[in-house]
């Protein structure tokens, strides 16, 4: 065995092991979503509400429906991208490294959705669940979010405090997608 090969095997059980401890962490800060703007640009296609909820002192939620009138296929793109702003303030939001890099809509089913939407959203929503790999079909029907809060696991155990706007964005043949405004906070442990 080359020394090469040596160290990427002992580098690939580190990352294990440093990802098994991450997930099981608790996390140590807390969001607030403070707004939610979707947009569609033919709600013949997709109709996409949803809105902030408060659900107790406190407590947060988003809540909606995505109207699903046409089937992404391979040439349908998703993509985010999330900016941060220290203050808050409109000037201040900087592009942050933390993104979907534009890929088709069957590549996004089989990481990020599978990772971190299903975790989180399973419970609140009848947004579809699969086990394995995505067989490429997306069903045409309302999907409802009640009450979703992301309190699974799949996010990193420390985040920077800030305003964090999240731009979704999922294109052709229709673009639709939201954008959020969420504060993050350290709790007070
Ligand atoms: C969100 O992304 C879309 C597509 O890239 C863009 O057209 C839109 O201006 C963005 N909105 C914001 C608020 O960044």
């Amino acid at each position: 065995m080359s020394s090469n090969s040596l160290l990427s095997i002992t580098g690939g059980l580190f990352l294990i092991i440093l990802i098994a401890e991450h997930c099981s962490a608790k996390r140590k800060w807390d969001y607030e979503p403070l707004s939610i703007n979707t947009y569609s640009s033919d709600e013949s296609k997709l109709k996409f509400v949803a809105k902030i909820e408060r659900v107790a002192r406190g407590e947060f939620a988003i809540g909606g429906t995505i109207d699903f009138k046409y089937t992404p296929d391979s040439n349908t793109m998703v993509e985010a991208v999330a900016h941060r702003s220290i203050s808050g303030a409109e000037s201040d939001y900087k592009l942050i490294p933390f993104t979907i890099a534009k890929q088709p809509f069957p590549d996004y089913m089989n990481s990020h959705y599978k990772d971190l939407v299903i975790r989180n959203l399973a419970k609140c929503s009848n947004l579809i669940q699969f086990e394995g790999k995505f067989d490429g079909v997306w069903p045409q029907k309302v999907y409802t979010l009640d009450k979703c809060v992301a309190d699974s696991d799949g996010f990193p155990e420390m985040v920077p405090e800030g305003f964090y706007r999240i731009n979704f964005t999922v294109t052709n043949p229709v673009d639709w997608g939201f954008v959020l405004i969420v504060k993050i906070f350290n709790k007070l442990m």
